[in-house]
């Protein structure tokens, strides 16, 4: 995993407020001193819980959950299915903390559906299996939510081609799986 402060600054100097990449180290420490642990797992990230059954895994029930969701959830702001949040965030980085869940959530989607078999996802850390498709960092630059998710699920071509990959999994998951990856800029 690599941390990039440079392109962090610059992200936010630009006034950029898509998600920007934020490394393990840092994410995992929000994640721990804002207690997180004692009731959530965030398994795609190798964080077991201290306290189960109470909350579940972050990473899996947090997709096509948006970043304003998980900040104000986390802040008690907002209530998840009708109750509000058992505890309210007291740390101080919210902001990485939030990025951070956003992220792994789409890390947990991109590997749960084998998209790094063929696809590097190298802003977020993610190598590939094979030679085959490209980096998908900045796929948001140029393709839309949905245009990812109806080429994916090949109701779309790119030119005269239908994507190669076989995709599996639930159209919900895809739905996600695909606005996750047009915040990729
Ligand atoms: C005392 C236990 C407890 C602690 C500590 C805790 N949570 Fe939760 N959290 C829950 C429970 C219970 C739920 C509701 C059931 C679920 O989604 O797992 C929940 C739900 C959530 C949800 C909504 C999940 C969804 O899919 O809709 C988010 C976001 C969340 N927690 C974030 C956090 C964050 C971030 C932290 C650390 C700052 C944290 N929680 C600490 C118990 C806890
Ligand atoms: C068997 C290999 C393979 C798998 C698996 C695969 N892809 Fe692809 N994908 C490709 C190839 C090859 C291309 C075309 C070359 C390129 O643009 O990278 C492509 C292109 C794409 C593009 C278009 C990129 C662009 O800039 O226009 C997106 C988006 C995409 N894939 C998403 C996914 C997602 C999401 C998954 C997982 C659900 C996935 N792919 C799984 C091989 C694969």
């Amino acid at each position: 995993m690599t941390v990039k402060p440079i392109s962090l600054v610059l992200a936010l100097s630009l006034g950029v407020s898509a998600a920007f990449a934020v490394g393990k180290t840092e994410g995992t420490k929000a994640f721990t001193d804002g207690k997180c642990t004692m009731c959530h797992t965030a398994n795609v990230a190798g964080l077991t819980k201290e306290n189960p059954p109470k909350g579940g895994d972050l990473p899996t029930s947090l997709a096509g959950k948006s970043l304003d969701f998980v900040k104000n959830v986390t802040l008690k702001k907002q209530d998840v299915n009708g109750k509000p949040h058992p505890v309210a965030y007291a740390g101080a980085d919210l902001e990485t903390l939030a990025a951070w869940l956003v992220q792994i959530t789409g890390e947990n989607l991109l590997t749960k559906n084998k998209c790094t078999m063929c696809h590097s996802v190298n802003a977020i850390g993610l190598t590939k299996d094979k030679a085959m498709g490209g980096d998908l960092s900045k796929v948001g630059a140029s393709q839309k939510a949905d245009w990812i998710e109806g080429f994916v699920a090949k109701k779309i071509n790119k030119g005269d081609k239908a994507h190669k990959g076989n995709y599996s999994g639930t159209p919900e998951e895809l739905k996600a799986l695909a606005a996750y990856l047009a915040t990729l800029k």
